[in-house]
């Protein structure tokens, strides 16, 4: 028996109730439910050792099954999900099924879900809610939820409950199990429930169906073991597990002699890559330094936690070439003492002295971050301490939040003094000041010639392009629609407030590349 049939068959007769009171018998549904989601024993860390599974393949009986079908996957929340599709899309694709972006045509609907905040989660209620009208016209019709949502119990509670026109429910652990997945519920008229709350594994060989052919995104880490005291994350993904570096290598090769222009390396807290091997000494300096030798004109990275932000990493990255000048480190408050009940482990001081380090060794970084206002009690001073941070590092881009209570993580069971509206003023402040930077960041560039990677053109206009600096600034200019895909330098006449306009000037010739 493999592990996969071992963890089902340990369930398959015991289904476990979750924590969550039940508002209703599920003994009904729970002749099906394979596994059901546990937030407790997503919890558990470093119980379970990692396993690497190199060998991923689709069993014959499954090749047959999506001829003729077609396959519809809305993806919510961050790029790591957005991964999580292209992997889903290209085991769809490998099964027979067929792309399409008309839900009135699909044969199988997937949302690929967000658990950070509560907005996020309330849109995907809301879409399955939508989703109803189109399964009344086509019986026949699967829909699936799976991403982080489906690792709640209390999500898969409400689904079991409110939401009985799903098919389908998996989890993040679970995602290369789709043809089982597809196959038990075509053969079902209930529910199919298949989600481990297990640390999760590595699994190596997936199909990618990519979105596009220009940026490619590239796992290097799974999980996170951070447990900031108001974030869902390190219970929806599991623990922290690194790539072993050589599939990395390889995979961004492959990428690079397929034509790729870009990689952005993914992990939900990317400098903690390579703390859990225990057979080699090799961390994200030392990828980075492998990675800068590929002849792909760009590498970023995605998210940085300032925590284990090392000197070697620094160091490297001031190596510059394709190692752009743009990093991402968010901070999430100035005051110690929020920092200290979310659980950053650093302090403002610390984070000023990486920012200083950053800036000496790389005197043109673009440094962005991420926000979170509203905690718990969070003073008015405390909130001015994040304002005065914002200004002392001058961050040139934000992404704000207004703190989110969730379920089963330690700040929701905070009591809370803030009122809304004073979150939301606060918030409002936050982003004047975001927006005050951001457009003094853009204006710098007025006048001056950058490279930008162009993406595409204009939905109205073929001749006008859009396309990002290394430091990840949109630049839309005029120019031939065959530019796409291709590096270019572009002359910058104006800064709007969120772009900048210019002018073509040139192709960047590569070594290799010909235009
Ligand atoms: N791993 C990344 C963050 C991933 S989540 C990191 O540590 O930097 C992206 C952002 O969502 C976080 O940086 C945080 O600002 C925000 N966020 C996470 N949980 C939240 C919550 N409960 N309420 C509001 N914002 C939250
Ligand atoms: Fe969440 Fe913190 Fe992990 Fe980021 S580092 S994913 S904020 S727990
Ligand atoms: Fe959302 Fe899960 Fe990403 S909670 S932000 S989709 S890791």
């Amino acid at each position: 028996m493999n592990e996969e049939q071992r963890l089902a068959s340990q369930q398959v007769n015991q289904p476990k109730p979750t924590n969550a009171k039940p508002e209703k018998d599920y003994s009904q549904y729970f002749e099906r439910v394979i596994t059901a989601p546990s937030l407790k024993d997503a919890k558990k860390r470093g119980k379970e050792e990692v396993k690497y599974h190199k060998d991923f393949n689709i069993d014959e009986e499954f090749l047959a099954m999506g001829n003729g079908r077609k396959f519809f996957i809305r993806t919510y929340g961050c790029q790591m999900n957005e991964h999580d599709s292209e992997v889903m899309a290209g085991i769809f694709m490998q099964l027979g099924y067929e792309p399409t972006d008309r839900i009135e045509e699909a044969d199988v609907v997937l949302l690929n879900t967000c658990a950070i905040r509560e907005n996020a989660e309330n849109k995907v209620f809301g879409e399955l809610g939508y989703l109803l009208k189109y399964k009344r016209q086509n019986p026949e019709l699967l829909i699936g939820v799976c991403g982080c949502m489906s690792q709640e119990e209390s999500v898969v509670n409400k689904i079991l409950t409110t939401y009985q026109h799903v098919d389908m429910v998996f989890g993040t652990h679970n995602i290369h199990r789709l043809p089982h997945i597809l196959k038990e519920a075509y053969m079902s008229k209930e529910m199919v429930i298949e989600v481990w709350s297990k640390e999760g594994d590595v699994i190596e060989n997936l199909p990618k169906q990519r979105n596009g052919a220009i940026k490619a995104w590239v796992n290097i880490m799974y999980g996170c073991d951070k447990f900031c005291t108001y974030c869902i994350v390190p219970y929806t993904r599991g623990k922290e597990r690194s790539r072993r570096p050589d599939e990395i290598i390889q995979e961004v090769r492959e990428l690079a002699a397929q034509g790729y222009q870009e990689i952005m390396l993914l992990g939900q807290n990317v400098n903690a890559y390579g703390k859990d091997f225990g057979d080699i000494e090799y961390r994200l300096g030392d990828l980075m330094d492998e990675l800068r030798k590929i002849d792909i004109p760009r590498i970023r990275f995605t998210t940085s936690h300032p925590r284990d932000f090392d000197d070697h990493l620094i160091e490297v990255l001031a190596k510059g070439g394709n190692l752009v000048e743009h990093i991402h480190l968010p901070v999430q408050s100035g005051s110690n003492d929020i920092l200290k009940i979310m659980a950053r482990k650093y302090t403002r001081e610390h984070f000023l002295e990486l920012v200083r380090k950053i800036k000496v060794a790389i005197p043109d970084v673009a440094l962005t971050t991420d926000i979170i206002v509203g905690y718990p009690n969070e003073t008015e001073e405390q909130f001015q301490e994040t304002i005065d941070l914002y200004r002392e590092v001058g961050f040139e881009m934000a992404f704000t939040y207004i703190y989110s209570p969730r379920e089963g993580t330690p700040a929701a069971k905070m009591n809370d003094n803030v009122p809304q509206e004073v979150k939301k003023e606060r918030l409002h402040r936050l982003n004047a000041v975001v927006e005050e930077f951001s457009a003094a960041a853009l204006k710098q560039f007025e006048g001056q010639v950058v490279e930008v990677l162009v993406e595409g053109s204009s939905k109205k206009r073929d001749d006008v392009l859009a396309g990002y600096t290394r430091k990840n600034k949109l630049v839309n200019f005029d120019g031939p629609k065959e530019l796409v895909g291709h590096l270019v330098k572009v002359k910058i006449l104006e800064a709007k407030s969120y772009s900048l306009r210019g002018e073509f000037v040139e192709v960047v010739h590569r070594h290799g590349v010909e235009v």
